[in-house]
């Protein structure tokens, strides 16, 4: 029997014009002239807002939305989402401020991490933010430093639950984990806490990340609702806010496909009406590269093609300084290509060519991508990353080797 082999989900939120891509509207060549850069990420504010209209039309209009910002902190794209979703999830003092200075307002802005040092706790409780709270030690220390300051903290507890996301995607809940508190822990905490030392906010329970399976995200769904329940029930002061996790992933790599949201919503909707009393909190769903990375391209130019015993090479001046997913060594077991095309050359008539597209660093390491087919690639032309809008330059280690560093752009 013929096995299919598997390819890369379709690449059609872009435009393209004459066999260019356009992001934003405008051409490569065009970004590169604005920028002054022949090496960039481009992210299109269109696809990021389509995207977040869809996960808007699919869950129940009360779950508010907010938006990891660790996922792509680029200040212009923060400054244009602060109007499109509810809230901001802030990872250190640097992400706070710019949530902050976008006029997002305090209350819609959390802050989670294992490791928040004093100056992050202080900031956070001056400036209002909710704190993710991830152990009883780091509980203490944001009580002291709010006595100290004159000012309650707000503290949400991030839970980690007892229960698992199944299925691939990282999991970052269930046994043994550096986040958060454990859940039969947390729940013999609740009923001592002095609820009049700080304002309690609710729960954080966030289970997972990158996750392409309906059934494994309805799953965690589930049994975040009925974790929240037991939660708000043990705990004697009011509960306000549960943020039920994110974890929806997109499509990276040969076989994957796009996340239907539809039976996602239904059961949310089903889980309103389940649950009645956490029917009337606010609720809260977390996503980071589910509303950005298909909005963003990295491109970079092959400089060079050689030719090594029948192998093509593209020599490019981007490589995995700039972009450290793609190149497969952040947090892939096995590489796989992120889907590539060449930018300038999207018409399909052209003849293709296997070929292996690398960077400057003097590390095989430095893979664009492997034996991938592209379309008449020539000296000059622009190769092109898709998903490329999350875990990006901020994911990259830029001083390697000392190459300069990535230009950004928002169109
Ligand atoms: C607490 C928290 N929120 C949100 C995210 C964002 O995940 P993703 O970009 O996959 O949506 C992460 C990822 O590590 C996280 O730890």
């Amino acid at each position: 029997m013929n096995k299919s082999i598997p390819v890369h989900a379709p690449m059609v939120q872009f435009a393209t014009r004459d066999g260019q891509l356009l992001l934003g509207g405008f051409t490569l060549n065009e970004i590169a002239d604005m920028l002054g850069k022949r090496v960039f990420y481009a992210y299109d504010q269109q696809v990021v807002k389509a995207q977040i209209e869809k996960v808007h039309a699919a869950i129940p209009a009360q779950i508010k939305l907010h938006y990891a910002i660790k996922a792509n902190p680029y200040p212009a794209l923060i400054h244009t989402m602060r109007n499109w979703v509810e809230g901001f999830d802030v990872a250190s003092q640097k992400e706070m401020l710019l949530a902050l200075q976008s006029g997002m307002p305090a209350q819609d802005i959390s802050f989670a991490g294992p490791s928040k040092q004093e100056n992050e706790l202080r900031a956070a409780i001056v400036a209002g933010v909710t704190l993710h709270v991830e152990s009883e030690r780091e509980m203490a220390r944001a009580l002291q430093y709010g006595k100290e300051i004159g000012r309650k903290p707000i503290i949400a507890f991030r839970v980690n639950p007892a229960f698992e996301l199944k299925a691939s995607g990282m999991k970052m809940g269930g046994g043994p984990k550096q986040f958060g508190i454990d859940e039969e822990h947390l729940l013999q905490m609740l009923p001592e806490l002095n609820y009049d030392d700080f304002q309690f906010r609710g729960f954080h329970i966030f289970w997972g990340s990158q996750n392409l399976k309906q059934d494994a995200i309805i799953d965690a769904h589930n049994n975040t609702f009925a974790l929240a329940q037991k939660l708000v029930s043990a705990t004697p002061a009011t509960t306000s806010t549960i943020n039920i996790g994110g974890g929806f992933g997109i499509p990276y790599f040969p076989g994957e496909r796009r996340l239907d949201l539809a039976p996602i919503g239904e059961n949310l909707t089903r889980l309103l009406s389940q649950y009645p009393e956490l029917a009337k909190l606010e609720l809260i769903i977390e996503l980071g590269r589910y509303l950005v990375a298909e909005a963003g391209v990295y491109a970079c130019q092959i400089t060079d093609i050689k030719e090594s015993r029948g192998q093509t090479y593209l020599i490019t001046n981007g490589g995995l300084h700039h972009h450290l997913s793609n190149s497969g060594n952040f947090g892939q077991v096995i590489r796989k290509n992120y889907p590539v095309a060449i930018g300038n050359k999207m018409n399909d008539r052209l003849q293709v060519k296997q070929v292996m597209a690398v960077g400057p660093l003097c590390t095989p390491l430095d893979t664009l991508a492997d034996k991938v087919h592209l379309r008449d690639p020539q000296e000059g032309d622009w190769l092109v990353v898709f998903q490329s809008g999350a875990y990006g330059p901020t994911a990259s280690p830029q001083d390697f080797l000392g190459h300069p560093h990535v230009s950004e752009i928002l169109l």
